[in-house]
């Protein structure tokens, strides 16, 4: 009683925040589902069964302009470091099996921040932050367990990729689980943590989806649940989707029966948008996975539970990917971070008010394959793009079949910069590049200021050959850089 009035009072000036009733940190479950386009979630489209999803978005914080990168490792690195991409060498492409790359070992990142804070980590799922050594691995960079695979992708069955196994509990390969599907097997490995956990410690619990990346695959009943979907590939997707729903409602309904749901705070979000050539759909937004248009960079996002003092409503601000290490460490009540990329929106988020982020920078990439830029900038309500913004340009519609279509986007038939006004035209549909000048060249020196900043891309061409799991046992493994 004295604790609940003294927070109330301290809450007014914003210092009990961090600390539970339980006198310790507020648990923290950040959950991230692959390639889960703008398109792909009910509360976005009616089309797509996700109810669980859907009542934590709606009892939560929407995240209404939550930016991350076009593709998985970058954002995943955002995620881990709190440093934009192009600081870290991982802003070209992702991160391949083959090759000796890992997000740089001299940053600390969250599950280590969290850790100083007292918190249990654990990872389950994907890392693809790199493992060409051991200590790029999770268990060596903050997490206590880790139950997943380290690449970009793999069968969702076997979890095997280009003929060999990705696949571990710790360190160690599991070969005994072909056969069970990724969703259900790390909801069942999410839930068990939450079972053994000793609620007398804060946790830590980074669950990182392969749903819904490709390969296409699901269980018959998922994609029965879709009969009037007459796109095979995008009927299966849904029912990745929907998988990926009830796995949710697994690990929120483990939350509340273990008595910690009152007590945690729950981040959800995808690493980019829905890849349209592998039936992800992002409309009405523009683009796809792999562009800076916003249709690969806007991400699904919402906020659920402890800390949050005004629910069911929308936060509006701009959030980006680097964010979520100086937010969740200090909704976690730790010192705050001041030396990333990243701004702690913790007070913002926790009150609903407005995002003191006022700029983004969506990439920039110097990798002379593909051609010129790949830059663009949001300040305010303008972005402007800078060179290629990456394949698949177009506005499309669920059942479109886009991998049929040609869509790789000529450098030569356009601009060489887009300018958009996101607030009149989120859907990036009137380029104002020849009749704003001025806006142009005030982004476009906002950018060069950035670019500046920049570390070369690290992504060797060459595969190397120690990589090769048939040296360790047929499994993707680190010891070769
Ligand atoms: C990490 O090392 C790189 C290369 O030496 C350096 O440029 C960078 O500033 C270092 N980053 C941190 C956070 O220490
Ligand atoms: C992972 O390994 C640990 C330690 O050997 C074991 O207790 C745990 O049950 C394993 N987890 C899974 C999901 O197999
Ligand atoms: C998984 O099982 C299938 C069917 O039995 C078999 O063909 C495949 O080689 C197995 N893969 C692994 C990695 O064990
Ligand atoms: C949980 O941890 C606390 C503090 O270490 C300990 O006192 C308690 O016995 C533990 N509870 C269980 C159920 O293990
Ligand atoms: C959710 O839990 C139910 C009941 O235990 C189980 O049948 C189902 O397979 C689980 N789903 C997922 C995606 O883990």
């Amino acid at each position: 009683m004295f604790v609940q009035l003294l927070c109330t009072v301290l809450v007014i000036i914003n210092l009990c925040d961090d600390v539970s009733a339980a006198g310790r940190p507020r648990h923290i479950v950040f959950i991230v589902a692959d390639d889960l386009g703008w398109n792909d979630i009910g509360f976005h489209n009616p089309d797509i069964i996700t109810p669980n999803i859907d009542k934590l978005a709606r009892e939560g914080l929407l995240l209404n302009h939550h930016y991350v990168q076009p593709l998985c490792s970058p954002s995943r690195a955002a995620f881990m470091s709190g440093y934009y991409p192009f600081k870290t060498g991982l802003q070209h492409s992702v991160i391949l099996e083959n090759q000796p790359v890992c997000l740089p070992l001299n940053i600390t990142i969250l599950p280590q921040k969290l850790k100083e804070l007292g918190y249990a980590t654990h990872i389950v799922g994907k890392w693809h932050n790199g493992f060409c050594s051991w200590n790029c691995t999770p268990t060596y960079r903050g997490f206590d367990s880790f139950f997943g695979y380290y690449g970009a992708m793999e069968d969702y069955y076997t979890h095997v990729i280009r003929g060999f196994l990705d696949y571990r509990n710790n360190t160690t390969p599991v070969w005994t689980d072909n056969g069970t599907y990724s969703t259900l097997r790390f909801t069942d490995v999410a839930t068990d943590i939450i079972e053994r956990h000793n609620q007398s410690q804060p946790l830590f619990l980074y669950l990182a989806y392969q749903a819904v990346y490709g390969p296409i695959e699901v269980p018959a009943k998922y994609e029965a649940m879709y009969p009037n979907i007459k796109s095979e590939n995008r009927r299966k997707f849904s029912g990745m989707v929907s998988a990926l729903d009830e796995a949710v409602g697994n690990v929120t309904k483990t939350l509340r029966q273990r008595g910690l749901m009152d007590d945690t705070l729950i981040l959800f979000t995808a690493d980019n948008g829905g890849g349209v050539d592998e039936s992800g759909n992002n409309y009405p937004l523009r683009g796809s996975k792999f562009t800076v248009y916003e249709g690969g960079t806007r991400a699904v996002g919402f906020m659920y539970g402890s800390g949050l003092q005004k629910t069911g409503t929308v936060f509006d601000g701009m959030i980006h990917a680097v964010d979520w290490l100086p937010t969740l460490t200090a909704a976690a009540g730790g010192t705050p971070v001041s030396d990333r990329d990243g701004i702690n929106l913790w007070p913002s988020l926790s009150t609903a008010s407005p995002s003191p982020r006022t700029e983004v920078v969506y990439n920039y990439d110097s990798h002379p394959q593909p051609v010129q830029g790949h830059a663009a900038i949001r300040v305010g309500d303008y972005k402007l793009i800078d060179g290629y913004p990456g394949p698949f340009p177009d506005w499309y519609k669920p059942e479109q079949v886009t991998s049929s279509l040609n869509t790789r986007f000529s450098r030569d038939s356009a601009n060489q910069y887009q300018l958009f006004n996101l607030k009149d035209d989120p859907n990036e549909r009137n380029d104002l590049s020849n009749f704003r000048p001025d806006m142009v060249k005030k982004l476009a020196a906002r950018l060069a200021w950035y670019k500046k900043q920049a570390v070369p891309p690290n992504f060797p061409e060459t595969p190397d050959d120690l990589s090769n799991p048939a040296l360790y046992g047929n499994v993707w493994s680190p010891g070769w850089c």
